[in-house]
């Protein structure tokens, strides 16, 4: 009886809050036999079914409003936040965790093991003639070369901020946009809904006087300057975006942390003046906190730097050397044919086909209840991998 009254409130989560990982969504529907962190790697013997929601589904409030309305608590109801036996049955659906790759990493073994003498990467300088002075050339070379192979970035002309993830380097571009007297009144900050729900959050967590949240992009009309944020593939509902305001007075950032070949099929490089990208979906590295940016205008880049500068002094080295051996691997996999030595341990391939499954199961599952129903996305033809394949986001939306 428990486990069902657990049950119903993910369920009623799922309806209300609606922005979710792929893993944990799964997690719900096959929540049968599953241990914790096999979901997604259990061998064909072990796979279990999806459960008949649909049984359930009397019990479940329909969610009201219309998709585009942005009801996702960061703080999920207590009796999810509730301490509970964790057998498999209880989900925290407060965030997603993209553990899904660690078993490709776990197969690298020491290819991908990065050790460092007690004595090593002590100062706090990287590179004092680099505009970003705490920037690890070998992780900026990383960076060069991967979106060179990959194609889903211009790297020619752009300076490289990296930042403690991309959460960083978003309060430092807001930052460096915004006009430094502080007269007047602060900017805008919009996002065609439905947007990362963190954006908002974010934006006027500290209660900046420089810029503040305005809402969905779609209403904003004023003619005043702003910063439009273009996620794509956007999370919540991976949708390809562009941006949606039709001002003078706009200036663009691309967050393209889902821009990869595993997600969406890659057209062309993106070639924007403000473009983040992060290791925590590229990779999977969430804990290592690294993202960069790739940023045209040389002023903005210096006060981003600026920005991390004063806010942490820099970032990790550490940790920009075990990305960068990462990433060298990443892109040196790309090349490995599955007859060569490596095994073809191409990391994309084995990221797409990680994906590729999860949507099948989910799409399953969903296509088994009334309650839910999940986006359909036009294919194409990736320029990377040759796969024609629609998008398979790595987070999900329900209506
Ligand atoms: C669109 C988008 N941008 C940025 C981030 C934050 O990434 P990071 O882990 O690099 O801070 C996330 C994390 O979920 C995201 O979905």
């Amino acid at each position: 009886m428990k486990g069902h009254q657990n049950m119903l409130s993910i369920k009623h989560f799922l309806v209300v809050s609606m922005a979710l990982n792929v893993g944990l969504i799964s997690r719900v529907l096959f929540i049968g036999d599953i241990k914790r962190g096999d979901v997604f790697f259990c061998p064909e013997s072990e796979k279990t079914l999806p459960v008949d929601i649909s049984r359930e589904e009397n019990h479940v409030e329909k969610k009201k409003n219309d998709a585009t309305s942005i009801e996702i608590p960061i703080s999920p109801p207590q009796a999810i936040m509730a301490p509970q036996k964790d057998d498999g049955s209880v989900i925290n659906l407060d965030h997603g965790d993209p553990t899904m790759y660690e078993k490709y990493w776990k197969q690298t073994g020491d290819k991908t093991t990065v050790v460092i003498p007690g004595w090593q990467l002590i100062s706090y300088f990287s590179d004092i003639r680099n505009i970003c002075w705490f920037l690890e050339n070998e992780f900026a070379d990383a960076i060069v070369k991967l979106h060179n192979k990959v194609g889903n970035a211009v790297t020619e002309g752009r300076h490289i901020v990296v930042g403690t993830g991309s959460t960083q380097l978003y309060q430092a571009v807001l930052y460096a946009l915004c006009p430094d007297n502080s007269g007047s009144e602060p900017m805008s900050v919009v996002s065609a809904a439905p947007f990362y729900s963190s954006y908002p959050l974010m934006t006027d967590f500290l209660k900046s006087g420089l810029y503040k949240w305005g809402g969905d992009a779609h209403e904003f009309n004023a003619d005043k300057p702003y910063i439009e944020l273009v996620t794509s593939p956007n999370n919540p509902d991976g949708s390809s975006r562009e941006a949606v305001v039709n001002g003078r007075r706009g200036i663009l950032v691309h967050d393209l942390a889902y821009l990869w070949p595993q997600y969406t099929p890659i057209s062309s490089p993106a070639d924007h003046d403000i473009m983040l990208f992060t290791v925590s979906k590229s990779t999977g590295h969430a804990g290592t906190r690294l993202g960069w940016a790739l940023i045209k205008d040389e002023e903005i880049a210096r006060k981003m730097t600026k920005f991390i500068e004063l806010n942490t002094i820099g970032v990790s080295k550490d940790s920009q050397i075990r990305a960068a051996k990462i990433l060298s691997h990443v892109s040196e996999s790309i090349d490995n044919k599955p007859e060569s030595d490596q095994g073809g341990d191409n990391f994309f391939e084995f990221a797409y086909d990680v994906m590729a499954k999860r949507w099948t199961q989910l799409r399953a599952a969903v296509n088994r209840t009334t309650l839910f129903s999940l986006p359909s996305f036009p294919s194409g033809t990736c320029s990377f991998s040759g796969h024609t394949f629609q998008p398979q986001p790595g987070i999900t939306w329900k209506e």
